[in-house]
């Protein structure tokens, strides 16, 4: 595998995320909605960079399972807890590649009616896309390639990563290779 985002280069990415939405939210509350596992780590860090006044929730959903592509069916694992109805929320997201986790995700939330609902991704995918859904935050923008690290994974695998890599999909790990 081949390092295509260093800790560091994914760092200033979020320092630069966390200014702006500090910037447009100011003083107002924000519900940061985590959608868990993938964006853990990348929320773990942006919270830490806003000055807003925020709350953090969580969220899982799944549509990937164990392989490289999306099956396209997106499994709520993990419902929202809380009630949003008239909150400012802003959806956290590691990564859009196809665009349906956030496409089903986005309207499944606006039917809560929150006062805002905005998204901040750190990896814009812009290859596969099947439905037109534009991130308002964005950090990375890149093509092609099943990444992997900072919260990405394969089959389970590889979250823990500090950095981002580039996954050979002709030569996919098993068990602790990659
Ligand atoms: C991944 C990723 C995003 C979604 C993006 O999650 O974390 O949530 O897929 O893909 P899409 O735009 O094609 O829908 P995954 O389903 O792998 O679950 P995970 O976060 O638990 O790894
Ligand atoms: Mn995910
Ligand atoms: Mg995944």
């Amino acid at each position: 595998m081949k390092l295509l985002y260093a800790q560091e280069e994914i760092a200033r990415h979020v320092k630069e995320l966390g200014a702006q939405i500090s910037r447009d939210y100011q003083d107002q509350e924000l519900i940061l909605l985590v959608v868990l596992k993938g964006s853990m780590l990348f929320a773990a860090d942006l919270c830490r960079e806003i000055t807003a006044p925020v709350t953090l929730e969580f969220i899982r959903v799944s549509s990937y399972g164990s392989g490289t592509t999306s099956s396209g069916e997106i499994d709520f694992k993990v419902p929202l807890q809380c009630d949003i109805a008239g909150k400012h929320v802003l959806i956290v997201e590691d990564i859009i590649d196809t665009g349906l986790t956030l496409k089903v995700l986005h309207a499944y939330l606006r039917n809560q009616q929150p006062q805002s609902l905005k998204c901040c991704t750190l990896i814009d995918k812009k290859k596969y896309r099947q439905v037109d859904f534009e991130a308002d935050y964005v950090g990375i923008t890149m093509e092609d390639g099943f990444i992997i690290g900072y919260g990405l994974d394969y089959n389970e695998r590889f979250r823990n990563l500090a950095g981002i890599y580039l996954l050979d999909p002709t030569n996919l790990p098993f068990q602790g290779e990659a």
